[in-house]
């Protein structure tokens, strides 16, 4: 998730840890400013304004370049340094990153291992798969070389590459891996609810938990699954929420960036709000922000306060 969306969700509480989206490594070190534009919250000691610890994420193929990118991510201030090993895009998979990575319990070792040598050893090195590429033959050997390279806990999107994200997530492979490792194993894949929460704990025994996209759609989760109480979604409070939305975006990055991920995030409230949907509906087709902006704030009715960012 992006900083706008760290900041909204760690603000109503129950978040533990948050990660930002992927950075790519190639072969190069990235400068500084990469780092900073994925995590501006390195400037507030890797903490997002609500002092929930936020760990960097790595993808790439290669050793020593993500060793080199990992261990100056821990000189900039992060918490902790998360490394991909799920991602199913076609193109991250062509160029030698992501899930492509699990056919190769060998490669996940050495990448692993190289980070964890690199980064001082008070901050985590934590790393995510899926339960394989094509299937799920070599899962249980995955986790095993993740854990013994020096992990020091290993999330679990419950589906292979090839199973996309098409439900359901088989969270039966979890006892069997936690088995094998020792490190503590973070279930993953389609935790939406307090009951689908509690089936993930019944059938896997973990006590960590990650949520990704139900908290695109209701980034009140975690405090409502923290609590065991839904709160009412009332159209005056979403109004609220989606015009924050818009101007924390748009000051944070700029106007188009703001367009863009202001559409993605009613786009995903419209699941749950009939509302946003008419918004969304409304909205979707204006692709420049002088557009985009009368319109989203007369539907919202909301006076939206902007900054010179454009
Ligand atoms: C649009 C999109 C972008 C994602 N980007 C990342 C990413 O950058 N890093 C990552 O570890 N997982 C990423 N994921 C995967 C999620 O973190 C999560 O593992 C997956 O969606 C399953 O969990 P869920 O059912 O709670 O969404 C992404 C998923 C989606 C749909």
């Amino acid at each position: 998730m992006d900083w706008v969306f760290r900041d909204l969700i760690t603000s109503y509480g129950g978040v533990h840890q948050v990660t930002t989206e992927f950075i790519r490594v190639t072969k190069n070190l990235h400068p500084n400013k990469v780092f900073y534009r994925y995590a501006p919250e390195l400037h507030t000691g890797s903490r997002t304004r609500a002092g929930t610890p936020l760990y960097i994420q790595l993808l790439g193929g290669e050793p020593e370049p993500m060793a080199m990118n990992a261990k100056r991510v821990a000189e900039l201030g992060a918490l902790g340094v998360d490394l991909n090993f799920g991602c199913p895009a076609k193109t991250v998979n062509r160029h030698d990153g992501g899930a492509s990575l699990l056919k190769s319990p060998d490669r996940l070792y050495k990448i692993t291992k190289a980070v964890r040598d690199a980064v001082p050893h008070d901050i985590p090195v934590t790393t995510k798969m899926r339960l394989g590429f094509d299937d799920t033959s070599l899962c249980l050997e995955n986790a095993q070389a993740l854990a013994e390279a020096g992990s020091t806990k290993l999330t679990v999107h419950c589906r292979t590459k090839k199973q996309g994200y098409a439900p359901p997530a088989h969270w039966e492979y979890i006892p069997r891996i936690r088995e094998k490792i020792k490190i503590p194993v973070v279930a993953n894949g389609d935790i939406t609810s307090l009951e689908s929460l509690k089936k993930c704990f019944a059938v896997t025994g973990c006590e960590h938990f990650m949520i990704g996209r139900q908290a695109l759609k209701n980034p009140k989760i975690f405090s409502e699954l923290g609590s065991q109480e839904t709160t009412k979604k009332d159209w005056i409070s979403q109004k609220q929420l989606i015009a924050g939305f818009y101007q924390a975006s748009r000051s944070h990055v700029n106007a188009h960036f703001a367009l863009a991920r202001t559409k993605q995030f009613l786009r995903n409230l419209s699941f749950e709000c009939d509302s946003s949907k008419d918004v969304f509906n409304q909205t979707k087709i204006l692709m420049k922000p002088h557009l985009f902006e009368p319109v989203l704030s007369k539907l919202l009715d909301v006076d939206l306060v902007l900054t010179k960012n454009t």
